[in-house]
């Protein structure tokens, strides 16, 4: 979604800082981009509808400046056009903004300003931010009085950056539900929605919270408010541990392909430390500052949304299963506005990877009050999720750029078997199975990976149909929905993922010779009944396309199709089916020739609602 970034240094560098800040933010993904900066005290724009390298075009070579914000905007509020595009400005261009988020109450705004006399030019919510700065400076003493005068106005979400002509030596940025971080370096800084875009020039950052602005200067210096209480904020600068190169997309064709590759490499980093196969131990540490509370939970409440929701449901399948604790799943969006019974002895488990999604942020929001333990289970260090929980466990997957999720998925669910695993108390007979299963994995993988040849002969053989389902099983159910999200998202082929024995109460209907099915037919005490409804979609001349496990001869007869993966416990199945349907996603999206790392209309960082 949107990304923004503020450059404010004592080089002339800030057009080609933030140019490069939005590049590193395009994986959020966008339809345009902008940017304005500070030519003496004249604010200069430029906005493209398009890529961010038809900005880097448009300005050419000669770029200098010591002020600038830039802005890569994913359409909410009005269509792809250069008007909408931002930053957006007050009638006299002395006042400029970018912003990430909703404005809620712009609807309200806009009205009172326009009776003010206020002409607006775009169609966008942002717009009226900008006005609304011009109407309290009339009044105010100062610009930063009005910047504040304004953000009390502001209802929903937003990260905002202002620069002024008024004051070309200073950068303003606010915060509340969006996200937002500064990098502070040696005469800069910088802020942007994520710390890819501030990499470049500054491992030190210092994250914002919610009602705080920063008003960062020339040489470096920024001070923080809290606009609610009107009180400074002294906030150490933390060191990120990323390695920018990770973040590359070395030989690979695409983002996704990378990070599909990277699963072996995913499967031992999430467990890094944190078992030992021959002692038969688990150590989870950023649990351990909540294991007293964990003894008393009697429910867990999971939420999420996406690819995070549909690792949620393999959770609460471990967790039942090997913890014996009741668990509910429940997409982020309902729970938020949900009316249930909470009590005290339920937690609550946040999945996320970007930790940042903002119906997610909502939901640990509504359950603040309740004096509940707040969990999560969250891919990018210092994200606002991760903040905001009591205790949690990072998946330790490093950056993922391309919009659908997949080695993100696969470290959740890791992380999730671990969970289960230390909730039991070691006292589950699968305890030192999963152990020695989990550790065996990235091998396992690898043979997967090296199936693409195949996988891509399959994606050729399959890509031309319109529809899919996808069946599963006990584990295999919520990778069908899994692997029908991941078809979706990617190749734009409707795909249906259902629980195999919810086939004859309505979805068998849709079966014909055009309407092929990818059954999870995995090892697991349910299989023979996964064979009947692959049975029952034969006889009605569905085609099926089966991922099985290798060695199995019964499935060859079935199915036109099979995937073989290797044997599994079926607790850790989801993991190696997961990175099957992955790779032949990925290859149905090239066949067809789309824009993998970027699906249409689909963000990486959904943080509005
Ligand atoms: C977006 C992404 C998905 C992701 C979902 C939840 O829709 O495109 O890949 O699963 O958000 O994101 P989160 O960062 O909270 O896991």
């Amino acid at each position: 979604m949107c990304g923004i970034v503020g450059y404010i240094g004592s080089q002339q560098r800030a057009i080609d800082a933030v140019l490069n800040g939005l590049t590193a933010l395009e994986y959020r993904g966008y339809d345009s981009a902008g940017i304005a900066f500070l030519d003496g005290e004249t604010i200069i724009t430029n906005k493209q509808v398009g890529r961010v390298q038809a900005l880097r075009d448009a300005l050419g070579d000669d770029k200098t400046a010591m002020t600038a914000i830039g802005h890569t905007r994913w359409a909410t509020h009005g269509g792809v056009t250069i008007k909408n595009a931002h930053p957006h400005y007050n009638s006299d261009q002395t006042i400029a903004v970018v912003h990430n988020g909703i404005i809620e109450n712009h609807v309200e705004l806009r009205n009172s300003l326009r009776a003010q006399g206020y002409i607006f030019v775009s169609d966008t919510d942002t717009e009226v931010v900008s006005h609304l700065i011009d109407l309290y400076r009339r009044s105010s003493k100062t610009f930063q009085e009005a910047f504040e005068q304004a953000l009390g106005q502001l209802r929903g979400a937003y990260a905002l950056g202002v620069i002024t002509a008024e004051e070309p030596d200073v950068l303003y940025a606010a915060r509340l539900s969006s996200p937002l971080v500064l990098g502070v370096g040696d005469g800069m800084c910088i802020v942007a929605s994520d710390p890819s875009a501030v990499m470049e020039h500054t491992r030190r950052v210092v994250y914002l919270n919610d009602y705080e602005f920063i008003r960062a200067e020339r040489d470096g210096t920024y001070h923080i408010k809290d606009f609610k209480h009107s009180l400074p904020v002294s906030r150490k600068a933390e060191v990120l541990d990323y390695d920018a190169t990770k973040a590359g997309k070395g030989d690979y064709a695409h983002f996704m392909l990378k990070e599909i590759y990277e699963a072996p490499y995913t499967l031992r980093s999430a467990t890094l430390g944190r078992i030992r196969v021959e002692s038969s131990t688990t150590k989870l540490g950023g649990l351990e500052n909540v294991t007293s509370q964990l003894r008393y939970i009697d429910r867990l409440v999971i939420v999420a949304c996406g690819t995070s929701y549909y690792a949620g449901l393999v959770g609460e399948y471990l967790i039942e299963e090997i913890a014996g604790i009741p668990v509910e799943v429940q997409l982020a969006s309902e729970f938020k506005y949900r009316n249930e019974p909470f009590s005290r002895s339920t937690a609550l488990l946040a999945i996320s990877q970007s930790g940042e999604t903002a119906d997610t942020i909502a939901a640990l929001k509504k359950v603040e009050d309740y004096g509940c333990l707040r969990l999560g289970v969250v891919n990018t260090v210092g994200s606002t999720i991760a903040r905001m929980t009591d205790a949690g466990v990072y998946c330790h997957a490093g950056p993922e750029q391309a919009v659908a999720s997949t080695k993100a998925f696969i470290a959740q669910v890791t992380v999730l078997t671990l969970i289960a695993l230390h909730l039991s108390n070691g006292a589950s007979k699968l305890y030192r199975p999963l152990l020695a299963e989990l550790d065996a994995l990235p091998k396992k993988a690898e043979t997967i990976l090296a199936q693409a040849a195949s996988m891509k002969r399959l994606a050729k053989k399959y890509a031309h149909y319109r529809d899919f389902m996808f069946l599963g099983r006990g584990y295999g159910y919520p990778c069908a929905l899994e692997g029908a999200l991941k078809l979706k998202e990617t190749s734009y082929i409707h795909a249906e993922g259902y629980a195999a024995g919810e086939m004859k109460h309505g979805p068998l209907a849709m079966i014909d010779p055009d309407f092929p099915t990818f059954a999870i037919a995995t090892h697991s005490p349910l299989l023979e009944k996964t064979y009947s409804n692959i049975e029952e979609i034969r006889a009605r001349q569905g085609k099926v396309l089966a991922i099985a496990t290798e060695g199995n001869e019964t499935i060859a007869r079935l199915a036109d199709d099979v995937i073989y993966i290797p044997e599994t416990l079926d607790q850790t199945s989801p993991l190696l089916v997961a990175i099957a349907m992955q790779l032949f996603s990925y290859y149905v999206a090239v066949t067809k020739g789309y824009d993998v790392d970027r699906p249409r209309n689909l963000a990486k960082s959904v943080t509005v609602e």
